[in-house]
């Protein structure tokens, strides 16, 4: 199955079969880690440590992700470890994105900034888009098309979906927007992340239709944080 695919199949698995999956998988999602381009500018760094050594042992391993503070710099993170969370559920795994957890070693928190969990489950995948609890289309998008189908799965912290579709000519712009009891105490980083996230759907639904990516910005401006997303129809490139 591709990536794209896993879309609307992909769960947040919180139940583990106590059995640790072998080496060459967990090696294959490192280097998959390690060739999954980041945002412009940034710079996060990823490790897979055995779940004991985190602070809500989940599934067998947690993959730790850290970066420097800063909207875009969470954004980033998200937007790499969510082609990673649909990578591991590809390969007939489970994982679980954490935003309780963290290193048990103090002396790793500083640059911290989220985990997401993964190991080997018996709960199977989602049947398709009816199998999620979401917002309608018309609250999180202008258009109701299969990029914005897309976005509306994105996994997000307190499922608070904090984000708005604006489609215009050549390019989508993905902007936080605050939902949900939590909205103050997410705001900060969580929500930031789920920003990255679905971005990350966004820009694999543009490519199953065909666009070229051409950039991915983060960006703050009078309007409050959002991603910018710009493409081209790849047959115009001749
Ligand atoms: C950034 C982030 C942090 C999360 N933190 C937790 C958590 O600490 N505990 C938990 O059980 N689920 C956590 N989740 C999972 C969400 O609750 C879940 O994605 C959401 O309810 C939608 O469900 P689904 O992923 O099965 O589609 C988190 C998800 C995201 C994206």
């Amino acid at each position: 199955m591709t990536l794209y695919e896993m879309i609307d199949k992909r769960r947040s698995v919180r139940k583990y079969i106590d059995a640790l999956p072998d080496d060459d998988t967990v090696d294959k999602i490192e280097r998959f880690i390690e060739n999954t381009r980041q945002l412009p500018g940034q710079n996060a760094w990823f490790e897979i440590v055995p779940s004991q050594s985190v602070s809500a042992a989940v599934g067998a391993y947690g993959i730790l992700a850290y970066c420097e503070a800063g909207d875009a710099a969470y954004a980033n993170v998200g937007y790499v470890l969510q082609k990673t969370d649909l990578y591991i559920q590809s390969l007939g795994l489970g994982s679980l994105w954490l935003g309780m957890g963290k290193p048990k070693a103090k002396d790793k928190r500083d640059d911290f900034c989220i985990l997401l969990a993964f190991g080997k489950t018996d709960v199977p995948l989602r049947n398709g888009a009816s199998d999620f609890q979401r917002l309608p289309i018309e609250r999180i998008s202008n258009e109701d098309n299969a990029i914005a189908r897309s976005a509306r799965l994105a996994p997000s912290a307190q499922n608070s979906q904090p984000w708005e579709l604006r489609f215009e000519e050549d390019k989508v712009i993905v902007r936080y927007v605050g939902r949900g009891m939590f909205k103050r105490m997410l705001k900060k980083k969580l929500n930031k992340i789920d920003l990255g996230i679905v971005t990350r759907h966004v820009a694999l639904a543009l490519r199953n239709e065909g666009k070229d990516v051409r950039s991915v910005t983060a960006k703050s401006d009078a309007d409050g944080f959002g991603i910018e997303v710009r493409w081209r129809a790849a047959r115009d490139k001749t």
